[in-house]
């Protein structure tokens, strides 16, 4: 199909992306748990490391476009505090074009290569991250915004073994960009990325080996889930209907890590080898505080340690609810509130961005622990939150956001069901889990049938087994087809031994299908070398034995013969004795003839010779 074509090559229209169907067979790196994916970020930096050579496949694309604001069952793959304001570009060597996430397809929006607008490292793909003016009027949030969108980029593109760098310094000209691509008037250029594979040493991230994990006497080491980044992806949405049950140690560590430790990976192709963090950050300046306070106190994260110093031993997130504007936060069983220290920005804006990517990966991790996250503006009152945080005189942090993580409140139903074919565990029926429980659905295909598809309230993916995160009430039906051909095995020919000119010979075969059952089977034989076949039907005889006759030949004939079965699906199966088919000479009844005299005379003289040697012999010694 024109559409799986690779980029690289001219499409004049519309392109449009292979629709998503869930998760990748196992032993895709697609399989990786999150916290894996998480711990692979990194950018790949000058233009050198990318493979110009090596097209990105249009699946590829789909899935990084995808993942960075496609639509999922609840949503979209990253929140918004406006309305979805990021719009992203793509731009290959023939064209730009415009993604569109509501039916995941690619619009062309300009003719022409435009991956060099404002220089950057070149790769096979470029994409240009821009915003909404109109749905997001303040470009600190924008940039926000586009956080989330870029973190998602850089996780999906390390996954699929692609490599990318938000590229977004000073000397990005935003201008020629809007420009360049002729934005329209409301559409802002943030950030460009390039997409590509990697040359050596970073190719397939074969730099990065595992190394000793975060862990520390406050925050439990760094735990793998289940999870993998597109299903974390799917079960992204914002609530703040949690229970009061307090987030544990474990929890506690996993997403305040996400929020801004270290790898669990240590890149080897860096001198010397160092972890990176999970999150990018222009220049490396790492501006972000990050803070948790929940019912005991607030605390501040200090992610080389992976640990928490404590700021202030009593429960202020009714003040940091407050103080932020967000009065819903207040019973959060953890508020993760970010300030950035303005000793170490490169600019505001760039500062800014790290609010999306932080919550993104927090959202993610909150998904991976069945936990839920909602997030929030806390930078219209600086000096309140700096109050509530316990940060009175250190006036050069300016609180920015909060996120808040907290176990889902209620029961939700899961609603199983399977198609003729096989059947599901647990198996098919209604059933209420705590909110926030993992559940696992396997489905099992009966002999003859193999699992084709789940339907997830009503959208169609192909993972199994499938890890749902209930979060809402949900209904799976397990699809199973019949693509196994029926069995066919040889019974017998008759005659079995010679078969002599113009003899029938008679064939039956075993013929079974566990599936949709045996619909036809034939016979096809040759008597010149396979040059032209005829086809006979086979009739069943008796349960599953198939019949039916070659008509006689003269003598010499070489006669070859195969069996066809097909099921009731379509399913077709051939026997052909492995290639070497089932074959017998046909004789002459001369032959024959004198082959039963020859026999004749031989038994006649045995006998004779046997009755002398009788009569020779003593009589005590007959047997
Ligand atoms: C807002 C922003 C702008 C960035 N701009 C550039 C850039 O212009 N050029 C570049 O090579 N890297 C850029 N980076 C990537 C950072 O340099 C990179 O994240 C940082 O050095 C840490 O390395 P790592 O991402 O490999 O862990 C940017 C990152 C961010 C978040």
């Amino acid at each position: 199909m024109a559409l799986a074509l690779a980029l690289g090559l001219s499409l004049l229209s519309a392109a449009f992306l292979t629709v998503k169907t869930g998760k990748i067979a196992y032993g895709d790196p697609l399989d990786m748990p999150v916290e894996m994916v998480i711990s692979r970020r990194m950018s790949v930096h000058y233009g050198d490391y990318y493979n110009l050579t090596s097209a990105v496949p249009w699946d590829s694309v789909s899935k990084v476009l995808w993942a960075a604001y496609g639509y999922t069952l609840r949503g979209k793959t990253a929140p918004t505090l406006s309305d979805y304001p990021i719009i992203i570009y793509l731009c290959n060597e023939t064209a730009a074009y415009k993604f569109i996430p509501e039916n995941r397809s690619l619009i062309l929006w300009k003719q022409g290569d435009y991956r060099g607008l404002s220089g950057g490292y070149p790769a096979p793909i470029q994409l240009y991250i821009a915003f909404d003016t109109h749905l997001c009027q303040d470009a600190h949030w924008g940039n926000a915004e586009s956080g989330c969108a870029i973190q998602n980029i850089y996780l999906m593109a390390n996954t699929l073994n692609l490599g990318t760098v938000c590229e977004g310094g000073l000397w990005l000209d935003r201008t020629s960009i809007n420009e360049g691509l002729s934005l329209p008037s409301n559409e802002e250029a943030l950030y460009k990325m390039p997409l590509g594979y990697t040359l050596p040493p970073y190719t397939n991230y074969q730099n990065l080996v595992p190394t000793i994990r975060p862990s520390s006497s406050e925050l439990p080491e760094i735990q793998d889930t289940a999870m993998t980044l597109e299903d974390a992806l799917d079960s992204v949405f914002s609530s703040h209907e949690w229970s009061q049950n307090p987030l544990t140690k474990q929890e506690l560590s996993q997403v305040l890590w996400a929020s801004y430790g270290y790898s669990y990976l240590e890149d080897t192709a860096s001198s010397p080898p160092k972890r990176h963090r999970t999150v990018p950050s222009a220049d490396s300046y790492y501006p972000m505080r990050i803070y948790a306070a929940n019912s005991s106190g607030v605390y501040q994260y200090l992610p080389e340690q992976h640990t928490l110093t404590t700021i202030i031993t009593e429960d202020r997130r009714q003040s940091i609810a407050q103080a932020s504007g967000n009065p819903w936060a207040s019973s959060a069983p953890l508020i993760i509130a970010t300030a950035w220290d303005d000793t170490r920005i490169l600019t505001v804006n760039t500062t800014y961005i790290e609010v999306g990517l932080i919550t993104q990966n927090v959202y993610l991790e909150s998904a991976a622990w069945g936990l839920i996250a909602d997030w929030g503006k806390a930078d219209s009152n600086e000096q309140a939150m700096r109050q509530a945080l316990g940060l009175t005189s250190q006036t050069n942090l300016h609180p920015a956001s909060i996120i808040t993580v907290g176990h889902p409140s209620g029961n939700f139903n899961l609603t199983i069901a399977s198609s003729e074919g096989g059947t599901t565990s647990p198996l098919p029926g209604t059933y209420s889990y705590p909110a926030g429980t993992s559940v696992e659905i396997t489905a099992a295909p009966s002999s003859g049938y193999s699992f084709d598809h789940w339907l997830l309230d009503g959208q169609e993916m192909t993972e199994n087994p499938k890890t749902l995160v209930m979060n809402d009430n949900h209904t799976i039906e397990a699809f199973f087809i019949d693509n196994i051909p029926p069995e066919i095995n040889l019974l017998g020919q008759e005659p079995s031994g010679n078969v002599l000119a113009y003899q029938n010979v008679t064939v039956t075969v075993n013929v079974t299908d566990s599936g949709s059952g045996v619909s036809n089977v034939t016979l096809s034989y040759t008597v010149d070398n396979g040059t032209s076949w005829n086809i006979l039907n086979m009739t069943e005889a008796s349960q599953n034995a198939y019949e039916t006759t070659i008509p006689g030949h003269e003598d010499g004939t070489f006669v070859m013969y195969k069996i066809i079965a097909s099921d009731n699906i379509g399913n077709q199966a051939v026997n052909n004795n492995n290639g070497y088919y089932y074959v017998y000479n046909v004789i002459p009844e001369l032959q024959n003839l004198t082959l039963t005299l020859l026999t004749l005379m031989t038994l006649t003289f045995a006998i004779a010779a046997y009755k002398r040697k009788l009569l020779r012999a003593p009589y005590n010694s007959r047997k």
